[in-house]
């Protein structure tokens, strides 16, 4: 069945208003891990590393919800640097057949506050540099690139830093 358009646009509004962003459990581990194969397949983290993640107190890890299917997730950590307070983004990942929706967006605004109500500075993370989508997304929502990291993934495969100041503001 052809769907125009704009018939396809409020189809999608309808299912973005059910969206919903919760903290993620032990129970969620199985899908969550399915969801990170599909996205980097054998460059996955372990399985082991997201029951530590889901598991660890100070780690802020976020899902998108719809109709008790997960979506997508984000996953960080408030670090100590000195006094200060510094939000660190380990992994941001949609399902490949519901990315270009806002779901990216949408969890990097939750983890976003999370980090401020808990003081953070500025955000950091990593990005592989052949990762245009996600370069993209942090670009557009004011991370500076300040540094490249070269083998930071392993020989030949590059990184940039980028980092965010929060205003505790806004
Ligand atoms: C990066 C990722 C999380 C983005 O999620 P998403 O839900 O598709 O992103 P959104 O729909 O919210 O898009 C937000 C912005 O990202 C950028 N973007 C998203 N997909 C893009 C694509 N295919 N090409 C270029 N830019 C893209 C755009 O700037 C977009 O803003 P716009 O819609 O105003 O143009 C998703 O592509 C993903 O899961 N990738 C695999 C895992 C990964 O690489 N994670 C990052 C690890 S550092």
């Amino acid at each position: 069945m052809n769907i125009r358009i704009a018939d396809r646009y409020s189809l999608w509004k309808h299912m973005e208003a059910k969206v919903r962003i919760e903290k993620a459990a032990m129970e969620d581990l199985d899908e969550i891990y399915e969801i990170e194969v599909k996205c980097f397949g054998r460059e996955s983290y372990s399985k082991w590393i997201y029951r530590w993640l889901l598991k660890d107190e100070r780690t802020i890890f976020l899902k998108a919800v719809r109709d008790h299917v997960i979506l997508g997730f984000v996953v960080g950590r408030v670090e100590r640097s000195g006094k200060r307070r510094v939000g660190r983004i380990y992994t941001i990942n949609v399902r490949p057949e519901l990315r270009g929706r806002g779901i990216g967006r949408l969890l990097m605004n939750v983890i976003e506050d999370s980090f401020k109500r808990e003081g953070c500075e500025e955000i950091i993370l990593e990005v592989a540099v052949d990762n245009q989508p996600a370069i993209n997304l942090y670009r557009n929502m004011g991370y500076e690139f300040i540094e490249k990291l070269e083998n930071y993934y392993g020989a030949g495969r590059d990184a940039y830093r980028a980092v965010k100041k929060l205003s505790q503001r806004s």
